[in-house]
């Protein structure tokens, strides 16, 4: 009978991480940057304003959150390469896509 109530206990505690972390997974700016962006900006590749570097996402950030966002959602043709429309994953919504710009901002103060 106890072995029931426990292994109940722990069932709906499982379900219960799955119902609150659902949420959570959809606009990780972090797990997005990670899987779409990272590749690209981390190195630098073609351009791209490196992860932590600040004088350059500062320079960026001036344009406005709006408009960074735009850029990275619809893609952007800068003076130093190309950024592909959402990073080249479609899949990703344009939420996903704003939480990941965040991220950066926020990793390059
Ligand atoms: C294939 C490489 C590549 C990938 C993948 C990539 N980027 Fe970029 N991104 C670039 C390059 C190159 C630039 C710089 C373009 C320039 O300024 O000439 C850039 C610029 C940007 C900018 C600045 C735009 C502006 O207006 O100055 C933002 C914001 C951005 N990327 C966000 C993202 C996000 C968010 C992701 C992931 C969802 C991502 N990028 C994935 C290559 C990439």
């Amino acid at each position: 009978m106890n072995k029931t109530i426990t292994s109940l206990t722990v069932l709906s505690g499982i379900a219960l991480a799955i119902t609150f972390s659902a949420p959570l997974m959809a606009a990780d700016g972090k797990a997005v940057f990670e899987k779409t962006c990272k590749m690209c900006h981390v190195p630098g590749i073609a351009g791209a304003p490196k992860l932590g570097d600040k004088a350059e996402w500062a320079a960026r950030n001036k344009k406005g959150m709006d408009t960074l966002v735009k850029n990275a959602i619809g893609g952007f043709k800068g003076a130093k390469g190309m950024m592909p429309p959402k990073g080249g994953n479609p899949k990703l919504s344009d939420a996903d896509v704003k939480a990941a710009v965040q991220y950066m901002l926020d990793a390059s103060k």
